[in-house]
């Protein structure tokens, strides 16, 4: 479990909640009114749904529901397939910003 703040790409919160461990973060983000696009249904193939990680980095298995296969920076993360590492401590702190938010 982890706090996820999402900002668009003005950097503007557009949502925030707490995490769980059963889904993607653009999915969780999605469901909580952040609507992060996904083209290619969550596959990790169209880079539609890329986030820039500003906090927590360390939280986060990039490729935890899925092969990121799009190509992406050191700091960024393909929200369809990243998740929160099962260990992340309670108190973790995550943001991200969308660039197609
Ligand atoms: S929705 Fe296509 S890479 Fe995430």
């Amino acid at each position: 479990m982890a706090k996820i703040t999402v900002q668009d790409s003005s950097g503007s919160k557009v949502a925030q909640f707490t995490s769980n461990n059963d889904d993607s973060i653009g999915v969780q983000a999605q469901v909580n009114g952040a609507e992060i696009p996904f083209a290619c249904g969550g596959a990790g193939a169209c880079g539609v749904c890329k986030c820039k990680v500003k906090k927590g980095a360390e939280h986060i298995e990039k490729d935890k529901f899925g092969d990121a296969i799009a190509p992406i920076e050191a700091d960024e993360v393909l929200s369809c397939v990243a998740g929160i590492k099962d260990n992340a401590p309670e108190d973790a702190e995550i943001q991200i910003e969308s660039e197609n938010l």
